[in-house]
Order: structure tokens, then C-alpha cells, then sequence
């Protein structure tokens, strides 16, 4: 058996330089200034990503890894699946866990790969091709916010969606993506969701605030992706890293702060930014989870949440959701 790899653009033409614009536009001119994480990730930060994976206190995931290795053969019959797509693929290295369960069941025929990166997802897909001879690979460069990867699948499928991604969207944008999974998702779908939970604070800002400053470059990496994109001249060293819990919204916050008052020309936008000593750009937020709030966010979508599994430790939580009957 021989199997089959495919490479699909989803991605509007000019996304990278038109949609960088717009969010650097409306996030740098605004107040509080305040960009979407989307843009941590070209191959630098990508890299940084990798390191911080690797990380003591970066938990998120080698628990995620461990809880998956631990229930995997349960997911895959819990639900059969013929197709797994997952959002946000990055380097695929959990899904072989994944992967390797659904096999052993039969059911499995194809892998769709979604992410921004078509260098990521080449690397990736070529790897899963390789260990995987008998599985379609349709990998497809698009934004999850647009296309969830499900069109032209066969069912049932599996829709992943792993590593605690799902908490770099805020409330309204969360609302909005379990809207239009529990709609695309068919009867026999399932939704495979990874959320980090509400912890002791000092776990999770240390886990956003490494010793040894791995997630302060890649948080300083966003000023290189705009230095580069936007011909700006953002100098990394007139910030700060900043990682904080907030506790009402529970979600952990990453900020630049600006180390004295700046003046930052961004050509391509014939703009001047400025920022006065200690003003902060908001760069990402990652809110943690409680099972009931997982749940709920779930359920007014019109999806139920059937399993849930975490970590001894309850650090982490792997959920399948399913659609309601309608
Ligand atoms: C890849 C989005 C899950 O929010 O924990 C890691 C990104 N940011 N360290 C997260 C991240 C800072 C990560 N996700």
C-alpha cells in the first residue's frame, strides 16, 4: 500500500502580509495595545515553541502527552474514527499516539493536518507518510478560525484539537469555535478538546515565566515577526517579558512592557507607535479551565461533553464531546 499525500491552500492570498497589517493596525493603535498570538509562530518562534515544550516547568505538554498515552485505545473506540483532522498540527508529535490507537482499531483511513504553517505541515506529513504507509494525508494551510478541515471528509471523524490552544481565544471568540464545530460536526463526530486547568498561580507563571528565558524570546519574537513584516524597527531590548495570572478572567496573560517612553516607526503601515515608560502591549492570553466551564461552554454550543479524562495531578484535561441530537 502506498499512501497518498496532498497539499491544500485555504489561506486567502496575501494572508500573512494583509491580515499581520490589520492586526498589527487595530492591536498597536488601540488601548490597551494588544496582538493575537496567531503571530508568535513563524520558523524562529516555531523553534522557540519546540524549546519551551521541552521546558521543567512548562507542564502543559508532557501531561497532555501522558494522559493521551493513557487513554488513547479508549478514545479510539469510543469513537471509530475513519478520519482524523486536527487543528493547529504543529509538528504532529502527540498525534502518533493518536494515530497508533485508531490504527489498531481498523477503522482509520486519512489524517488532515490543519495549520497556518505550510512549512510545518510539510515537515510534519512527511513524517507521518513515512511511519504510516496505509493512511491518505490531505494536509491543509488554513486558519482555524475560517475552516475546520471537515468539508470532503469521510465520517465518522475525529476532530482534535490539542494542547491547550483553545485558551488563546478570548471568551466570545471561544463561543463562536465551538458554535461552528458543534454545526460542521455530523452524527458519529466527536471533538477531542486539550485545556490546561485553573491551578496554583506560582505552577502556572512559572510555567510562563521559565528560568531560563526560553518564553521571554519567544514572547520578544513577536517584535521580529513585525520588524520584518511591517519594516518596522521595535528594538526587543526596550521591553520586558511579562506573564501574569489574572484571576478573574483565569487566564495567565503575556505582555511586552516597555522599559522607557518609545517612538516605533512601522513603514509599511506609515505609522509611528508610541509607547510611555512601562506601557504594556498584550501578546497572549492562555485561560486555564475548570470541568464545569468546559462543560457549559460545550453545552450552550450543543455539544456534550461524553468523557473526561486528566492527569493524577489534574493539571491538564483531555475531553470528547460529541453533537446533541437535534
Ligand atoms: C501553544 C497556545 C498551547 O498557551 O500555553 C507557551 C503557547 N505561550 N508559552 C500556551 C505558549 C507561552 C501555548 N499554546
Amino acid at each position: 500500500m502506498t499512501s497518498v499525500f496532498t497539499l491544500e491552500h485555504r489561506l486567502p492570498a496575501d494572508y500573512f502580509t494583509d491580515a499581520l497589517r490589520a492586526d498589527a493596525f487595530k492591536g498597536l493603535t488601540g488601548h490597551p495595545k494588544a496582538l493575537p498570538p496567531v503571530w508568535f509562530y513563524d520558523a524562529t518562534g516555531s523553534d522557540l515553541f519546540e524549546q519551551i515544550t521541552r521546558l521543567e516547568e512548562y507542564y502543559p505538554t508532557r501531561t497532555e502527552r501522558e494522559i493521551l498515552t493513557a487513554r488513547a485505545p479508549e478514545i479510539a473506540a469510543a469513537v471509530g474514527a475513519r478520519t482524523l483532522v486536527e487543528l493547529g498540527s504543529g509538528s504532529s508529535e502527540k498525534t502518533r499516539i493518536l494515530l497508533d490507537a485508531l490504527r489498531a482499531t481498523g477503522s482509520l483511513r486519512g489524517y488532515v493536518p490543519v495549520d497556518v504553517s505550510e512549512s510545518a505541515l510539510r515537515q510534519a506529513a512527511r513524517a507521518v507518510t513515512g511511519s504510516y504507509p496505509e493512511l491518505d494525508v490531505h494536509a491543509l494551510v488554513a486558519d482555524f478560525h475560517q475552516h475546520l478541515g471537515l468539508e470532503a471528509t469521510q465520517g465518522p471523524r475525529l476532530l482534535a484539537f490539542l494542547g491547550g490552544t483553545i485558551g488563546n481565544l478570548l471568551p466570545e471568540e471561544r463561543a463562536t469555535f465551538f458554535e461552528r464545530v458543534s454545526d460542521e460536526l455530523e452524527p458519529g463526530d466527536a471533538l477531542l478538546l486539550g485545556t490546561d486547568l485553573v491551578k496554583d498561580p506560582a505552577t502556572l507563571v512559572a510555567a510562563y515565566d521559565d528560568s531560563a528565558g526560553v518564553t521571554a524570546a519567544f514572547n520578544k519574537n513577536v517584535l521580529s515577526v513585525l520588524n520584518h513584516g511591517l519594516n518596522a524597527d521595535f528594538d526587543p531590548d526596550d521591553f520586558r517579558h511579562v506573564a501574569l495570572w489574572d484571576p478573574e478572567q483565569e487566564w495567565i496573560e503575556m505582555r511586552l512592557r516597555a522599559t522607557r517612553p518609545l517612538h516605533v516607526k512601522i513603514r509599511d503601515l506609515d505609522l509611528v507607535i508610541t509607547f510611555e515608560d512601562g506601557e504594556e502591549l498584550r501578546t497572549e492570553i492562555s485561560a486555564k479551565f475548570r470541568p464545569d466551564r468546559v462543560r457549559a461552554e460545550l453545552q450552550r454550543a450543543g455539544l456534550t461533553l461524553e468523557h473526561w479524562w486528566s492527569d493524577s495531578a489534574g493539571r491538564f484535561a483531555l475531553s470528547l464531546a460529541v453533537p446533541a441530537p437535534r
